[in-house]
């Protein structure tokens, strides 16, 4: 009995510490996305550098397959083709808005 509680809460720590980018690095991403000026458009919708596109009350995005749609979606717009490397990279970088896990 003991120990199915233990390996219950082993689970429950490795949800919480769970990472959705793992392969990504959060300063490549920021320089990805200062390279694609992903914020241009962001911006242009919200003013000031466009990143309260990320914490608005009313965001889109609320898990990481939602944050990969919607990267695609938007480099899609812009002709930029990211690879998988890429969007780990991202997501690394815009999990400090999102704190997803
Ligand atoms: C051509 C204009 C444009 C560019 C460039 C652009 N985006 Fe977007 N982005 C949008 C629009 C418009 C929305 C809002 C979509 C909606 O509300 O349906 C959005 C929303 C988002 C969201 C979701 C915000 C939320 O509500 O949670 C993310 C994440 C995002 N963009 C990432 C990026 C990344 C990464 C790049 C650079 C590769 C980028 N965007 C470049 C237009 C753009």
């Amino acid at each position: 009995m003991k120990s199915i509680i233990g390996l219950m809460m082993l689970c429950a720590t490795t949800v919480t510490l769970a990472n959705p980018f793992p392969d990504g690095n959060a300063q490549t991403g920021q320089k990805l996305f200062e390279q694609y000026k992903c914020n241009r458009c962001h911006a242009a919708m919200l003013g000031g550098d466009g990143s309260a596109i990320f914490t608005r009350a009313d965001r889109k995005v609320h898990n990481a397959t939602e944050l990969v749609e919607q990267m695609e979606a938007c480099s899609g717009n812009i002709g930029a083709n990211l690879t998988p490397q890429d969007k780990q990279h991202l997501g690394a970088y815009l999990n400090r808005y999102y704190n997803l896990k």
